[in-house]
């Protein structure tokens, strides 16, 4: 499961959409700026690169997004 979402600026970004607390769907969460808040107990994370914002040595998946057309592409971002 991937949380995908669309910016207003035309940018796209996903993460995994399971939150590493308690596995709320992060893609139900509200979005500020970059920041996602699960719905569930507020953890907060970055859209763009996964990182849980309240303790950044922690990152969820997250996914190099492409769109053509009317079809969204999503690729797991390698890391290192
Ligand atoms: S399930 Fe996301 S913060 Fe608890």
């Amino acid at each position: 499961m991937v949380a995908v979402f669309r910016q207003e600026d035309g940018s796209w970004h996903a993460i995994d959409d399971l939150c590493p607390h308690m596995g709320a769907s992060l893609a139900e969460g509200h979005v500020e700026g970059t920041t996602v808040t699960c719905p569930w107990h507020a953890w907060r994370f970055c859209i763009v690169d996964g990182t849980w914002e309240d303790n950044p040595r922690v990152k969820t998946d997250c996914f190099e997004v492409k769109v053509e057309g009317d079809e969204v592409f999503v690729r797991e971002i390698e890391r290192e």
